[in-house]
């Protein structure tokens, strides 16, 4: 038996104790041994109350004194790249909120720190690992509900004047996007997860209504190498919030609607109306268990990934997939031309930030 792993936290804020409750679900794989953050009394009140053994402000000192097989990364985007490395080159394995860094050319720059080190980075997109998402990821794979052909990936979420008081809000330095990069990433990553190598992407985004830097509403059109054709809406400005995805195949349509999360229950099938097809949708919508899509599900992942010292799920071109659609998206906004993948290159000033050095209109 693999003796349990030692964790440690970085970033003990607002979204910290999520996954110190995914840790407790595997607490015979895993345990939090350590925390790290700016704040010496903020780190104390958060392993007083989470009952962590060892608080630390000085990251470098917690690497090298608790030498954690594991390392949490919680704190805002920012810091995420330069931390991932500093937990890589120290021998831990990284599991990274999103989003994982604040551009292309940060992402090789881990991939780099990972090849030299052994270890990986998995970065959270808690959306793949529901069982309704795996089951839709087996079916695709037959293409018993034949081929993909409109895609609809809607991020409708409200986040009012008082979530942009919190000082890393609202920039491109510190935030890195808006809605586009940071809410909308958990839909639009399983919309390309389901559906493939996307092929080019057409785009507008600007701030509408919030004092904000970044967008605060972005729109796209993506085309997909097999053909299929969606549209994409990423919003903070949406007062009846929802969270829709739905694929329209040649056999049957499946929808998503929900708002932070998904169980089953939330997801749909249907054929055309008293067609042969709807026989088949009883079959398709019955799924054998019902996972809730979770950071409890995505740690026992990687979890089985460490023990078997491989790759993790969401890691390597698994990450860099949904960076390199968003920095395209955000190219082909500010620059009213369609982008193709793999046209951004380190030439490209939007490998190296998401906005390219521009400002939002
Ligand atoms: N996966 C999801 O569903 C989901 C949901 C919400 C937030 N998030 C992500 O979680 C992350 C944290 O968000 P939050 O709302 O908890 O932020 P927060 O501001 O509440 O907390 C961030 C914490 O990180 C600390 N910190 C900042 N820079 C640091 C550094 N260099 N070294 C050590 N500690 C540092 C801060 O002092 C604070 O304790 C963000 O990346 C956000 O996008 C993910």
């Amino acid at each position: 038996m693999i003796p349990p792993y030692r964790a440690a936290l970085i970033g003990p804020g607002a979204f910290a104790p999520t996954h110190v409750k995914a840790a407790r679900a595997a607490a015979d794989r895993v345990t939090v041994a350590a925390a790290a953050g700016l704040d010496a009394e903020q780190v104390r009140a958060f392993c007083a109350q989470h009952d962590i053994p060892a608080a630390y402000t000085d990251t470098a000192e917690m690497l090298a004194e608790v030498k954690p097989d594991l390392v949490f990364i919680c704190t805002p985007p920012a810091p995420h790249s330069e931390l991932s490395v500093q937990c890589l080159d120290a021998g831990a394995w990284v599991f990274c909120e999103k989003p994982l860094c604040a551009s292309l050319a940060e992402f090789d720059q881990i991939a780099a720190a990972e090849a030299r080190s052994g270890r990986y980075v998995s970065t959270v997109s808690q959306w793949r690992f529901g069982s309704a998402a795996q089951h839709l990821k087996r079916l695709i794979t037959t293409q018993e509900m034949g081929h993909p052909l409109v895609g609809v990936c809607q991020t409708l979420w409200y986040r009012g004047v008082d979530y942009y008081q919190v000082p890393w809000r609202g920039h491109w330095a510190t935030e890195i996007g808006g809605p586009t990069l940071g809410h909308g990433i958990h839909l639009m990553d399983l919309f390309l997860w389901l559906m493939g190598d996307w092929r080019e992407v057409r785009a507008m985004a600007g701030t509408l209504d919030r004092p904000i830097e970044v967008e605060d509403v972005s729109m796209a059109l993506i085309q997909f190498e097999n053909g299929m054709m969606g549209n994409i809406t990423n919003s903070v400005l949406s007062p009846r919030q929802e969270t829709y995805l739905r694929l329209d195949f040649q056999r049957a349509t499946v929808e998503v609607k929900t708002l932070y999360g998904y169980t089953n229950a939330e997801w749909q099938y249907s054929a055309v109306e008293n067609s042969p097809d709807t026989a088949d949708v009883k079959r398709w919508q019955n799924i054998e268990t019902d996972r809730p899509s979770s950071h409890s599900i995505q740690l026992a992942a990687m979890l089985d990934s460490m023990d078997r010292n491989e790759r993790p799920l969401v890691s390597g071109v698994e990450a860099r997939r949904i960076l390199e659609f968003i920095a395209s998206l955000y190219k082909a906004a500010f620059t009213g031309q369609p982008v193709l993948r793999g046209s951004i290159t380190p030439d490209d000033p939007f490998y190296h930030a998401m906005h390219g050095g521009r400002s939002m209109i």
